[in-house]
C-alpha cells in the first residue's frame, strides 16, 4: 500500500502555535520533508517543530531556491515531488512542513499539485497553520479587520507602485515579503501619507520578534525575510 502525504502548516514560529493535529501527524509519519534554500543555514519550519519531535524520523531537505525563474522552480518542484513520491511508493507516510499556513504563499501547494499529477492514487491531507499575519495581529493586540472593513493581503515582491491602488480600496492591508522592495514600499507609504499608520513586525511569535512603529528609522536598511507590514488606515490602532 502507498503511503499518505501530509502538508503541515507549522505556524509563524512559536512551537506552541502548532495545531494539535499537525503535532500528532508529525509524530506519526515516517518521513519529514522540508524546503531548504541555499541561503538558509537551517530550515525555519524545522526549527519550529524540532522541540516537538518524539523518536527517530527520516528528515529530508528538498532544495527550493529563492528565485522567480519559472524554469528553475519548475525543475526543483518536479525533483522534490519525485523524491516524496519515492517514499510514498515504498509505503512510507510523508509530511512536508511549511511556515505559517500551508496554503498561503507556500512551496507546498506546488509540490502537492505535482504529486497529484504524478500519482492520483496518493491520499493527500493538508493541515492549516496559523498565518504570520494572524500571529502579528495577536502579538500587537490589533484586529486585522472589524465589522464590514475589508482586508487585503499583498505580496509586496510585486511592483510597489501598485500599492496606492490597494490602499485606496482597503483600509487594512498586510504587506508580506517586504524585504526585497522595502525602501520603495516606504516611499509609497510616505507618499500616501500612511507611514504612521503602519507597523513592521519581524520574526513574529519568536524570541527574535521585533516591532517597529517608526518605519522611517529603518530607511536604508533591509529587514529580515521574515518580516511583514500591517497598515491600518482607520481607527485608533496605530
Ligand atoms: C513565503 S511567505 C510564507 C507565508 C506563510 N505561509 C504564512 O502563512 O504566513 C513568507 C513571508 O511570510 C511572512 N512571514 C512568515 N513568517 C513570519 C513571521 N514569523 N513574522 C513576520 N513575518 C513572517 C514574511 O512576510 C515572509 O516574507
Amino acid at each position: 500500500m502507498k503511503g499518505k502525504f501530509f502538508g503541515l502548516g507549522v505556524g509563524p514560529g512559536d512551537p506552541e502555535l502548532l495545531t494539535l493535529k499537525a503535532y500528532r501527524i508529525l509524530n506519526e509519519v515516517d518521513v519529514i520533508c522540508m524546503p531548504k534554500s541555499r541561503l538558509e543555514r537551517e530550515c525555519v519550519a524545522y526549527n519550529i517543530v524540532r522541540p516537538l519531535l518524539r523518536g527517530e524520523k527520516e528528515i529530508v531537505e528538498l532544495y527550493m531556491p529563492m528565485t522567480r525563474d519559472a524554469e528553475i522552480l519548475e525543475q526543483e518542484w518536479q525533483k522534490g515531488a519525485a523524491t516524496i513520491l519515492a517514499f510514498l511508493r515504498r509505503g512510507l507516510d510523508v509530511a512536508f512542513i511549511t511556515i505559517g499556513d500551508a496554503m498561503l504563499y507556500s512551496t507546498y501547494s506546488y509540490l502537492m499539485a505535482k504529486i497529484k499529477a504524478l500519482d492520483e492514487e496518493i491520499e493527500i491531507t493538508t493541515v492549516p497553520g496559523i498565518t504570520s499575519f494572524a500571529a502579528t495581529a495577536a502579538a500587537l493586540n490589533i484586529p486585522l479587520a472589524e465589522g464590514e472593513e475589508r482586508l487585503a493581503i499583498v505580496p509586496s515582491i510585486e511592483n510597489p507602485q501598485k500599492l496606492p491602488e490597494v490602499l485606496a480600496q482597503f483600509p487594512n492591508v498586510v504587506l508580506m515579503k517586504v524585504a526585497p522592495n522595502f525602501n520603495e514600499i516606504l516611499d509609497v507609504l510616505e507618499a500616501e501619507k500612511v507611514q504612521d499608520k503602519a507597523v513592521l513586525v519581524s520574526h513574529c511569535s519568536t524570541p527574535r520578534q521585533q516591532c517597529e512603529y517608526d518605519l522611517e528609522r529603518l530607511r536604508g536598511s533591509k529587514p529580515d525575510y521574515l518580516s511583514l507590514i500591517l497598515v491600518k488606515q482607520q481607527g485608533r490602532w496605530l
